[in-house]
């Protein structure tokens, strides 16, 4: 147990773009609490944070430096494998391609990873994308668009086909109507490959996830209570399951664009 001391973010504050909360920011007043080392607690105003829900949750919860600064190669491999359950390879390879094409040095700030079309995208699921905020990239989820994927579910669970649907919607809106209209592979497989790790890393089951762990993960960044990954998700599942949501999500745009030709 530890005494920490810290400024949380108030959830109506302004981001600027290097991902720290600037302009207009309501911080709440400091507070003193007792937390164990994988407490949650919210991120400063000095933080780092990335678009990843994923890795913001790790810093938050203490898996990855609080500040979310100068993570190394092995720190970012540890905490994807502890707390995701994420496998030895797939987890080398998201980490030294994130210093790789984000980094500083052999290093990542989370921020970092905001790099416009490096490995962040359009068409993103819960984030902003740029023709939306007028420029100005967004770190942290929006309640608007973690509350649309919620009211396509039943109410209680977020299937892999809500996901699909709502990726389907986020890309049209930028125009990207089949996987060639992303600017290139990596950002394509990223981008279809997100919510197949929604569902294998953090759903309860192969079928998807709980409304309630929707909007405590992806919507506060925070791990469920007593998370415990399910299962060991590797690069091989991954990807089969990549190539079915690409398929998906193309016949979804396909079937969409035919129904208006018809209209
Ligand atoms: C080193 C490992 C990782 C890196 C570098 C990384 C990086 C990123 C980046 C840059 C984005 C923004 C994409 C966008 O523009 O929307 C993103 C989004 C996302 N990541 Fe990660 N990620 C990693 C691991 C993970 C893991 C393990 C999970 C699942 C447990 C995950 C789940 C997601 C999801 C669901 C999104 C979509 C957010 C959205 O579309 O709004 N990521 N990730």
């Amino acid at each position: 147990m530890f005494i920490e001391q810290r400024t949380r973010r108030w959830p109506g504050a302004r981001i600027s773009g290097d991902g720290f909360v600037k302009e207009g920011a309501l911080l709440l007043p400091t507070m003193t609490t007792t937390s164990a080392p994988h407490d949650f607690i919210a991120p400063q105003s000095t933080d780092s944070r990335s678009p990843c829900p994923a890795l913001n949750a790790l810093a938050n919860h203490g898996y990855l430096p609080r500040d979310g600064k100068n993570i190394n190669l092995f720190q970012l491999i540890g905490a994807l494998r502890r707390a995701y359950g994420i496998s030895l390879p797939l987890a080398s390879i998201l980490s030294a391609g994130a210093i790789y094409l984000c980094g500083h040095g052999t290093k990542l700030d989370l921020a970092g990873l905001q790099k416009h079309d490096v490995i962040e995208h359009d068409g993103s699921l819960v984030h902003r994308d740029l023709n939306e905020t007028g420029g100005t990239e967004a770190p942290f989820p929006d309640s608007e668009l973690i509350d649309a994927i919620i009211k396509s579910s039943d109410g209680h669970v977020v299937t892999l086909e809500n996901l699909i649907q709502h990726k389907q919607i986020r890309e049209s809106r930028v125009n990207i109507n089949s996987l060639a209209d992303y600017p290139n592979g990596l950002l394509a497989h990223f981008s279809r490959g997100e919510p197949v790790l929604v569902v294998a890393v953090m759903g309860e089951s192969n079928t998807g996830i709980s409304v309630e762990r929707a909007r405590t993960w992806l919507g506060e960044e925070r791990l469920p209570e007593g998370f415990v990954p399910r299962q060991t998700t590797g690069l091989l599942g991954l990807r089969s399951g990549t190539n079915r949501l690409i398929t998906e999500v193309d016949a979804l745009h396909a079937q969409i664009a035919s129904e208006r030709r018809n209209e």
